[in-house]
Order: C-alpha cells, then sequence, then structure tokens
C-alpha cells in the first residue's frame, strides 16, 4: 500500500498483472453487451468491422496503454494527467487532457456498482426460487421493474431490495481496492478468473446438450441456434450505425481507452513484459466473449423461443436479455434455480474484477498526485461515488444512467483512446516508442504496427468521432429524442459529471502548485 514518500507497489507476479487487466475486460459488457450488439448488428457479419476495430484499435491502443503505464508508473505517475506529462516531454496542456482519462472510467462506476448489485440479488433469487414461478416475459419484466423500484408491484415495493444488494456490492468492491494491488486486486483475480471460465464452460455444455428443448419444434436446437447467431446479413455493412457500434463493443469490451489498464500498468516493474501479456489479455477477453458468451446467450434464446423470440430479445437489449429472458430459459431447464445461479454469479464475479478497475484510476491519480494515503483515498472516493450513484438509483427510470454511459462509457473512451495514440505516436515518438515496447518483451511487436499506430489508428478514431458527431451528435446534445419531463433529470446529470470534471481539475491544479508537474528534465 503507498504511504506518503514510500515507493509504489508492484504486481506480485506476471501471471497476476495479466489476469487483472483480463478481469478488467471481462465484464458484464461480454455477457449482455456483445450477444445483443452482434445479433442486432448482421450476426456473423458484425464480426467484420469487429475484428478490424479489434486489430487496428484494440490491439494497438491497449499496447499503447500498458507501455505508458509503466514509463509513467516508473517516474511517479500511473494516471492519465502524470502519464501524457512525462510521455509528451511535459508539455503545458497535455496533463489537462489527461482528466478524462480519470473522469471516463469513473462515470462507467457510478452505474456499473449498481448493475452488479441487481446480479448479486439475481444469483440470490435463483436459489431461493423466487423468479421461478414466472413463465410470461411481462411477469418477468415487472418482476425486474419492482425490483429496481421503478413500478410498484407485487413482487417488491420499492427498490430497497436493489439498494441493498448495492450497499453490499459497493462495500466488497472498496474492500479489494483498500488491500491494493497486489493482496487485493491481483488476489481477487487470480480467484476469480478461474472460476468464471469453469462457469462459462459449464454453461455452455448445459446449452449445447440440450437439444431442441420443444419437441414439436426439433428445428430449434443447438446448431441452429449457432447458425441464427453467426449466418452473416452483410447487407448491415452499408450502415455506419453498425461500424461505430462494433468500434464501441470492442473499447468497452476491452477496456481500453479507459484510463484502468494505464493505472494497472504502472505498477509493473521496469523490464515486466507489456508486448506479450496485453495481447494475452485481450485474446482472454475474446474467448470469454466471442467464443463463450457468444454461443451461450442468443443460440439459448432461439432454442427456447425460435426466430422470432430471439430477433426480439436482441432488439429488447442488454437488461432485457440478461435479467428477464435468461431467468425465462432457466425456468424452462431442469436444474433451473442452480444453472440461474451459476449464470449470474458468472455476472457477479465478471462485474466485480471490472469495476475495481473502473475506481483505480482515481485512486492511483490521488495517491500519486496529491500523495493521499490508501485510507484516505478510499474514504473521500468512496463517499464521492456512493452519492453520485444514489443520484443515478433514484432517477434511473428518467435516464440518468443511460446518459452517464453515454459519456463515460460511449464517447470519452474514443476521445481518450485518440489522445493516448496521438501523444504517444507524435510526441514521444515511435522510435522511443517501439524501445519502450520491447523492454523485458516476450514477444516482437510487428513493425509495421508502427504505421498503424502513427496514422491508422488515430484516423479511425478522428472517423467514428466524426460519424458520430454527424449521425447522432446534435440531437443527442440538444436532447432531441428525451421525453420533456425527463430532460430536468438528465441536465442535473450533465452538470454531475461536469462538476465532477471541475473537482479533477481542482485537484490537478492544487498537484501542479506542488510541483508535481514539473517538467521531465528539470526532475532529479
Ligand atoms: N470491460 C468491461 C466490460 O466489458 C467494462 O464490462
Amino acid at each position: 500500500m503507498a504511504e506518503p514518500g514510500q515507493p509504489r507497489e508492484n504486481w506480485g507476479s506476471k501471471i497476476g498483472v495479466i489476469l487483472a487487466v483480463s478481469g478488467s475486460a471481462v465484464g458484464l459488457g461480454n455477457f449482455l453487451r456483445f450477444p445483443v450488439q452482434a445479433a442486432g448488428h448482421g450476426g456473423g457479419a458484425f464480426m467484420i468491422p469487429y475484428f478490424l476495430a479489434f486489430l487496428l484499435l484494440g490491439i494497438p491502443i491497449a499496447w499503447v496503454e500498458w507501455t505508458m503505464g509503466r514509463y509513467g508508473g516508473r517516474r511517479g505517475h500511473g494516471t492519465a494527467p502524470g502519464v501524457y506529462h512525462v510521455i509528451s516531454g511535459g508539455k503545458r496542456w497535455a496533463k489537462y487532457l489527461g482528466l478524462f482519462a480519470v473522469l471516463g472510467p469513473l462515470g462507467i462506476f457510478f452505474y456499473y456498482s449498481y448493475i452488479e448489485g441487481w446480479t448479486l440479488a439475481y444469483a440470490f433469487f435463483s436459489l431461493t426460487g423466487q423468479y421461478q414461478a414466472l413463465q410470461d416475459p411481462q411477469a418477468m419484466r415487472s418482476f425486474l421493474a419492482g425490483f429496481q423500484g421503478v413500478e410498484t408491484n407485487s413482487y417488491f415495493n420499492g427498490p430497497w431490495v436493489a439498494y441493498a444488494a448495492f450497499a453490499v456490492v459497493y462495500v466488497i468492491n472498496f474492500y479489494f481496492i483498500y488491500r491494493g494491488v497486489t493482496r487485493g486486486i491481483e488476489r481477487l483475480n487470480k480467484i476469480a478468473l478461474p472460476i468464471m471460465v469453469l462457469i462459462a464452460c459449464l454453461l455452455l455444455v448445459r446449452v449445447a446438450t440440450l437439444g431442441a428443448p420443444h419437441s414439436d419444434r426439433p428445428g430449434q436446437n443447438f446448431i441452429n441456434g449457432l447458425g441464427f447467431m453467426w449466418n452473416p446479413d452483410f447487407s448491415a455493412l452499408k450502415d455506419a450505425s453498425v461500424w461505430l457500434a462494433a468500434a464501441g463493443q470492442i473499447f468497452f469490451t476491452l477496456s481500453v481507452g479507459l484510463g484502468s489498464i494505464m493505472a494497472y500498468a504502472s505498477y509493473l516493474k521496469a523490464r515486466d513484459d507489456v508486448a506479450l501479456s496485453s495481447l494475452t489479455s485481450n485474446s482472454t477477453n475474446e474467448f470469454f466473449e466471442v467464443i463463450l458468451a457468444g454461443s451461450i446467450v442468443i443460440p439459448a434464446s432461439f432454442m427456447f423461443f425460435g426466430a422470432m423470440g430471439a430477433q426480439q430479445v436482441a432488439q429488447g437489449g442488454s437488461f432485457d436479455l440478461g435479467f428477464v429472458t435468461m431467468p425465462l430459459i432457466f425456468n424452462q431447464m431442469s436444474g433451473g434455480t442452480y444453472i440461474g445461479f451459476l449464470w449470474f454469479l458468472l455476472l457477479f464475479l465478471a462485474g466485480i474484477t471490472s469495476s475495481v478497475s473502473l475506481v483505480q484510476p482515481l485512486i492511483t491519480f490521488v495517491e500519486d498526485e496529491l500523495k493521499l494515503t490508501r485510507q484516505q483515498s478510499v474514504v473521500a472516493i468512496g463517499v464521492l461515488g456512493f452519492a453520485v450513484t444514489n443520484f443515478i438509483i433514484f432517477t434511473l427510470a428518467q435516464g440518468s444512467l443511460d446518459e452517464v454511459d453515454f459519456w463515460a462509457g460511449t464517447l470519452l473512451p474514443v476521445l481518450n483512446a485518440f489522445l493516448e495514440v496521438a501523444i504517444f505516436a507524435w510526441f514521444f515518438g515511435l522510435t522511443r516508442g517501439f524501445r519502450e515496447f520491447d523492454l523485458g518483451a516476450d514477444l516482437r511487436i510487428p513493425r509495421f504496427f508502427g504505421f498503424v499506430i502513427r496514422y491508422i489508428t488515430p484516423a479511425f478514431l478522428l472517423a467514428i468521432l466524426l460519424v458520430w458527431s454527424i449521425q447522432q451528435g446534435w440531437p443527442i446534445l440538444t436532447l432531441k429524442n428525451v421525453r420533456p419531463e425527463h430532460r430536468d433529470v438528465i441536465w442535473v446529470t450533465r452538470i454531475i459529471l461536469l462538476s465532477v470534471l471541475l473537482l479533477l481539475l481542482w485537484l490537478l491544479v492544487i498537484a501542479r502548485r506542488r510541483g508535481r508537474f514539473i517538467k521531465p528534465e528539470e526532475q532529479r
């Protein structure tokens, strides 16, 4: 644990940091977001923009983040404000731009921990058979709405159950964060990741061996379910929004452009490998996402509800899939209470290994730049996060969660990734960049990635930002599609996010006044 004036912590082992970054990547996005995105955007055809984004954005940006994090960590800076400062050679503006990569993950954390609470609560509901009698989507949706507190009904009266689950999850998150990188985060991931592989494989085997669950509809079997998921509809590729969705999914699922990987990598030792470790974490994530999640969720929906039903599932969104469709499927399986428990336990573990990484950048920021102790950091950030999440919980139905997700989970990662890559390629330079990639490396990064990082990745990112601005930017900014009675809440949500950004700016100014950002060559 970093006390003022003490050296920064290091990861206990190579496998520890790989599992920690994999745990950050494998999250609710893999199991709930990916199947909906793929099935809703052309099935197998979606994998073309998806893999292009993986190769040209995900892999290079992750390399850059790992490398920048390790470089900054050796100089006492583990988050983007300090890392951009040293990487850019002390440019005055660089540290301010870094604030977006502290705000982004924190913003996601504000709502992520609440959803994580749902998964824990539903694991409990599964085991105790609380939703077992519900057989139609309407009833299951009502159950969820009562649980969330957005509807008063006979299942739940008010959001207190979801609130209690959130409170438990919140404390667990900060417990691991408080214990530090090695004794907290590394240990959590070393236990959780193997369990997640095991559960996901068990679920896959269960779905694959179901045969055709309805004897009168033999076509609704696993193979045809895979066909439904993966048969390509190439006409989808003409739509720019499909390309945006694929790039967005890559950012969210790999946790790139957030600032989390940078913070984790800052705890590496000077000669710890980044090249192969980064690729291993990315591959682990893709195994979970494409192979495991891609073969379980939508194929199972097809087997139980047919092509029309599965189509509706894909259009219903992530929450509907996880908390309505999947429970309905479990209710029709033998041993469904246990399978349901395993599914929600998997989501919970996937969630917590990601959420600790979302709050870590701000912890690292205040420890590095303001020299707060771990205890002070955890209390201050715990209180701030608790207040904002409470606002989101009580204004969920008015769209506050979606609003925060849009800024923190969709737009900022693209912007952050652009800043990271541009500062790395254009100010640090690729000669030094490759020297850093190669330091202690277990894999030599192919040299053509220099061209990709310098030109293709930034151009791809700029194109995404441009197309987004033209297609969706203005209506979103001006709340065109928001119901008039929800507009006040959306504005308050924006004001809260802006206030958090200003708070971070204020902390940065304090750190600057204390001499944390003198020019690198002036540092002894
Ligand atoms: N990468 C994390 C997820 O996929 C945030 O949920």
